[in-house]
């Protein structure tokens, strides 16, 4: 069996993990220090979000140099030790790689601008001339708010995130060398695989023709600069060179595309091993829509032979508790949402936090903010810093553990003093003593893990599948009391109920 198919990866933001220093800000030092607590978790593997050397434009999304960490987080060899102590745990370690774009602090980016337009240095990036000084080569819109086109060196250049991340042009082999030699780096120092930031984005139009509808959602079918075919040569290059390493070294791409069909090209044999599968996640807490996102994001993989990977959380989105409605129902809801998501066929991934139930912090200062997004949008986008609140560990004050000391850079709520790791251990009806049994049960259950599934027939707003060998889940997404089936064994439970009839928002797995 090939692990990555049906592993479980706990996402580590390592800016908001662990804080070894007291300095506020999380570190690879705290990363290794927690370690035996994912082990006990029950997961399979970790992502650490970015910790390369880096300006922080975009928490670490803007790289300055791929082969080091930067020195807020540690040093390269807490990182080759940190690889060390999780293999040693049996943890699985997953880089983050970011191709689309670098840090406009990158040497690169510096020679780029040292040199006159037409250089070898400047070809590596997108430079044009646009019409006029004040007017762009095209409309294209950054992802962040704004236009995609910055000027430096007498030319624009393209960013479809933020200005300090100017867009590499993949077309230009050293960009594509620079690349394989940065994979090879990582695995060398026993990388179990990456990541692959923005997936779907390295091609561009060598036209730059204007974009029709100008939107920052999912990329509509002959969109200029995402998801075009080119991109896919990049994948099965690096496809080739993972294979030649021992023990099974994966890719998991980071794509936003605008069907489930598209996601699965870049899931053929030969190019990356699974995706983010943001369909489930985008997906509303109602019988209909999550079935439909199972059924279609299993159909198109199906297709290419790739297994699904289940996620509700990450660092770029409201966090599911709030999504689903917030307050008791949204931490009910997120109850059954983790046991169906860990019942389904394939991998899953758990961002940091929600084992702990944690809500979105939705009233952080605007002095505490640093997401790019709320300021380029004028601060009519909240941004993403509200799901980075750093974790709460132990304490009944802040830092709550994170830290040795009082400082953490996003403030904690007060009501995280009830949240913490200390708190939910000892007691059986945390989200955290949740996700401990249900992820120790499907270690235990053969039935779970990768494999097929099988509808079965329910009622109205309950969704009820089997998996063999004798394994079903039931989950009542509606509010209305839904009958039980009968000669079936509870094995978990989200929520306690008794009687034959299933409470609302309850999931159930069941032994047969
Ligand atoms: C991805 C990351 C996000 C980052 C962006 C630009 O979407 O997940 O955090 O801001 O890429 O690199
Ligand atoms: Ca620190």
């Amino acid at each position: 069996m090939t692990w990555w198919r049906d592993a479980v990866i706990y996402q580590v933001y390592v800016w908001s993990f662990a804080d070894s220093n007291g300095d506020g800000i999380g570190d690879l030092p705290g990363v290794r220090s927690r370690l035996p607590y994912l082990r006990s978790l029950g997961v399979d593997a970790v992502w650490l979000n970015p910790f390369y050397p880096s300006p922080q434009a975009d928490n670490g999304y803007d790289v300055a140099d791929h082969r080091d960490v930067d020195p807020r987080f540690g040093t390269l060899a807490d990182a080759e030790a940190l690889i060390e102590d999780a293999h040693r745990l049996g943890l699985r370690v997953i880089l983050d790689l970011v191709p689309n774009h670098t840090s406009d602090r990158h040497p690169w980016f510096r020679a780029a601008l040292d040199t006159p337009p037409g250089s070898r240095e400047r070809a590596r990036y997108l430079f044009r001339d646009g019409p006029r000084s004040d007017q762009p080569p095209n409309n294209w819109i950054s992802a962040f708010g704004g236009r995609a086109w910055s000027r430096a060196g007498g030319q624009w250049y393209l960013h479809l995130f933020a200005p300090e991340q100017p867009d590499l042009d993949w077309t230009n082999d050293e960009v594509r060398a620079e690349f394989r030699d940065i994979l090879r780096f990582w695995f060398d120092r026993g990388a179990d695989g990456f990541r692959v930031d923005v997936a779907h984005g390295l091609a561009k139009d060598p036209q730059m023709p204007d974009v029709d509808s100008l939107t920052t959602g999912a990329a509509p079918e002959g969109h200029p600069h995402w998801d075009l075919d080119e991109v896919h040569d990049v994948y099965r290059e690096w496809r080739a060179l993972a294979d030649a390493y021992p023990g099974e070294r994966v890719f998991v791409g980071e794509i936003w595309v605008q069907s489930p069909e598209r996601l699965a090209r870049y899931l053929r044999p030969d190019e990356l091993h699974t995706a983010f599968n943001f369909t489930f996640l985008s997906a509303t807490w109602t019988a209909e829509a999550l079935r439909t996102a199972i059924d279609e994001s299993l159909r198109s993989l199906r297709a290419v032979g790739a297994p699904a990977t289940w996620v509700l959380s990450n660092h770029d989105v409201t966090r599911h508790v709030t999504r689903y409605g917030g307050g008791e129902a949204g931490v009910r809801r997120a109850r059954a949402a983790a046991l169906l998501m860990l019942a389904l066929p394939g991998g899953a991934y758990v961002y940091q936090g929600e084992e702990l139930g944690l809500p979105e912090v939705l009233d952080l200062p605007d002095e505490a903010r640093r997401d790019p997004t709320f300021f380029r949008s004028g601060g009519t986008d909240p941004g993403r810093d509200g799901c980075r609140v750093p974790l709460p560990w132990s304490g009944e004050s802040p830092s709550y553990g994170f830290g040795p000391g009082e400082k953490s850079w996003l403030p904690q709520p007060d009501q995280w003093a009830g949240l913490t790791v200390e708190r939910q251990s000892d007691d059986p009806e945390s989200m955290l003593r949740l996700y401990r049994a249900a992820l120790r049960q499907r270690r235990l259950l053969p039935a779970l893990g990768d494999g097929e599934m099988e509808w079965i027939p329910a009622a109205p707003g309950v969704l009820a599948f089997r998996r063999e060998p004798g394994f079903v889940c039931m989950v009542n997404v509606g509010d209305s009391p839904a009958p039980l089936p009968v000669d079936l064994s509870v094995v978990l439970a989200s929520s306690p109920f008794d009687g034959p009839l299933l409470p609302g928002a309850t999931a159930v797995w069941f032994r047969s």
